[in-house]
């Protein structure tokens, strides 16, 4: 079975996660689940790039410690990514001793072939993108090209890696297609590098936040060379365990792709394939450099309050909709816009339209004509298998290209002819006068066929809803594979579910004004991690007054509450002694799970939890804004 390794680049903790990286981890997670589908062994890695002034900065402006903010910003990624069902194989850190083993093995490697050396450095440093830059490029007004923000002169002795060496490989390198991909992004790369390449310095002095460089104290690891080798720590390189390095990197059948925005294609096109070669390791099959999303077609920046709001989005429409959209309205390769207007139109047209309505108005009619069943009678010559095929051999193309807007749109040229097919069948006609017959069940069992070919094809963009739209036509989809990418796999008189819809249009006018809250599919609330109102109030909330509070001996974290809740006492156990001295609590209003099942903790009966925000795992107390009877319900 080939392998597949792809990765994203890993994220900045400065910041919490926007548009732009959902959009890089929704590209690659489509990918993965379609390289699965089609029989790869995948290995998907995604993660976090936790060193570097930027972090240091902004935890000093925070009061917190650069690890503390990486911690707060990782954890919102990995919620992030639950909620929008990305299948990565493993999170990488770099704050991870893997990865400083890794970072350490590589520094070795290099060092021993020669390309290392010490000399004094100066230059114009941006500090957003960590990096140096050439007087030519920085231009008379000493701007940072990509921040636009001014440079810095700095000076100081650093490790610099010969990088001038690998000009005539990386160009020989591009030479190859496929190397860097779209073409036009590895011409840009091949002309950057043919101006002539200067050795990169890889060390900075007096930079605490970062992995010590070996050998030279007082240096730490500059953090693009430390980052870009993620790739290969989360693989286990210089570990214990070099079985998945030796599957998805060193291993003559993997293939290789990192997926990355086109901002920092240089470090991943040229530097990074210079540190393999120095490394004498195997290069990656594939870079591919994706374009921007702009917000109202501008630059995204959130100083200017434009970027996408995207938990709105989530909780409203789903997952799947917005990674939907995402990868069908961006042609890959190239900048897109984001508007909301462009969003409901996709959702009313592609997903509300032609794919929920096709889908319901041939549940309909089966259920209708065979008793709640898909038809009896199969087909293999007709006008929907004439489309459909062709059509699956242009999404599979697009697919090994990574032309996802390509792959969608053949898709929907299969849902073009099934409405088509039935307009001209009109298969209703027949069923009005209680005559079903064999060519009604051809007819419609090729229109459900065309359904269930789209939505396995959907399946790597849609998990969830794909998997629903099969379910609705009767298949399983948990035993997907390649198979299912031909015509023919619809099981004949198996029962449909009931019908639902699955995508309800959205109100435009309502949604851009801002009026209504857009429905949520039942689909969607279901499998996601959404609950309803009534969920909700199956919880019991309470206020409550601490009467009497005691430390439980013997135990770090424990201390024994007595509340009073309305007319009842009731004894709590809270896992708060490390923030709290229990004295302190006496007197105090506290809100309390008043309806859990009761538990023994150390010997002693807890009847109900006490609420507390969980501050880097630190708990502090949730109290009412202004005193309240006791029992007061909490909603
Ligand atoms: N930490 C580095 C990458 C190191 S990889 C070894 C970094 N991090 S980042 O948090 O700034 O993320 C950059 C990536 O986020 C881009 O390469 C791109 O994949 C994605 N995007 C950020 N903004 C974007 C848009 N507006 N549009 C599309 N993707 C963009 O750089």
């Amino acid at each position: 079975m080939p392998n597949f390794y792809l990765t994203t680049p890993i994220y900045y903790v400065n910041d919490l996660p926007h548009i732009g990286h959902i959009y890089t981890t929704v590209v690659a997670d489509t990918l993965a689940r379609y390289r699965r589908l089609v029989g790869d062994e995948v290995y998907f890695s995604t993660g976090t790039d936790e060193h570097g002034v930027n972090i240091l900065k902004i935890a000093e402006s925070k009061g917190v410690t650069p690890q503390q903010q990486a911690d707060r910003v990782v954890s919102r990624y990995h919620d992030l990514w639950r909620q929008l069902g990305i299948s990565h194989s493993d999170f990488i850190r770099t704050t991870e001793a893997r990865h400083h083993r890794a970072v350490a093995e590589i520094i070795r490697r290099i060092e021993a072939n020669g390309d290392l050396y010490l000399a004094k450095h100066e230059g114009w440093y941006c500090a957003s993108c960590e990096t140096f830059y050439t007087e030519r490029e920085i231009g008379a007004a000493r701007m940072c090209p990509v921040h636009e923000s001014p440079t810095e002169l700095q000076s100081e002795e650093n490790v610099f890696f010969r990088l001038s060496k690998y000009q005539d490989r990386l160009l020989a390198w591009y030479a190859q297609s496929g190397s860097v991909e779209p073409e036009s992004r590895r011409n840009e790369v091949r002309r950057f590098v043919e101006s002539g390449l200067r050795d990169l310095s890889v060390s900075r002095a007096n930079l605490a936040w970062g992995v010590p460089f070996p050998g030279h104290d007082g240096q730490t690891v500059y953090v693009w060379l430390e980052a870009l080798t993620n790739y290969l720590s989360v693989l286990g390189f210089g570990g214990d365990d070099q079985t998945l390095f030796e599957t998805f990197w060193q291993g003559s059948e993997s293939t290789r792709v990192h997926m990355v925005g086109k901002d920092i294609l240089r470090f991943h096109a040229v530097y990074w394939p210079a540190f393999l070669m120095a490394a004498g390791l195997p290069l990656p099959t594939t870079v591919y450099a994706h374009g921007w999303w702009l917000r109202d077609d501008k630059k995204i920046s959130k100083s200017v309050g434009n970027a996408v709001r995207l938990d709105e989005l989530l909780t409203h429409f789903g997952a799947d909709p917005v990674r939907y959209f995402l990868l069908r309205e961006m042609a890959f390769g190239q900048d897109a816009s984001f508007s909301d207007e462009a969003f409901v139109d996709r959702f009313n047209s592609d997903l509300a339209n032609d794919l929920g309505n096709t889908l319901s108005r041939l549940v309909k009619l089966s259920s209708k004509a065979f008793d709640g069943k898909t038809p009896p009678e199969s087909c293999s010559n007709n006008s929907v298998k004439d489309t459909a095929e062709p059509a699956i051999a242009a999404y599979r193309d697009a697919m090994e290209e990574y032309a996802f807007h390509k792959a969608l749109r053949s898709l929907w040229r299969i849902l073009a002819e099934v409405n088509q097919y039935l307009v001209s069948k009109e298969p209703w006609k027949k069923l009005k006068e209680d005559i079903v017959d064999d060519a009604v069940s051809r007819v419609l069992w090729n229109g459900l066929e065309g359904v269930r070919l789209v939505a396995t094809g959907l399946l790597p963009f849609m998990p969830t809803m794909a998997a629903q739209v099969l379910k609705a036509v009767g298949v399983d989809s948990e035993n997907v594979d390649a198979g299912a990418l031909a015509w023919g796999g619809l099981p004949l008189s198996v029962p449909l579910p009931e019908k639902r819809t699955l995508f309800p249009r959205i109100d435009k006018a309502a949604f851009l004004a801002g009026e209504t809250k857009p429905p949520v599919s039942q689909a969607e609330k279901e499998d996601s991690n959404m609950i309803s109102i009534d969920d909700f109030f199956k919880i019991r909330l309470e206020v409550a007054n601490v009467l009497g509070a005691e430390r439980i001996p013997k135990s770090r974290k424990l201390i024994k509450l007595e509340v009073e809740v309305g007319e009842e006492r009731r004894t709590v156990v809270a896992g708060i002694a490390e923030a709290y001295e229990a004295e302190e609590l006496i007197g105090k209003q506290v809100v309390i799970v008043t309806n859990l099942e009761p538990v023994k903790l150390m010997g002693v009966e807890s009847q109900g939890m006490v609420l507390a925000a969980s501050v880097d795992g630190k708990p502090v107390l949730v109290h009412p804004g202004a005193e309240v009877p006791s029992g007061t319900q909490v909603r």
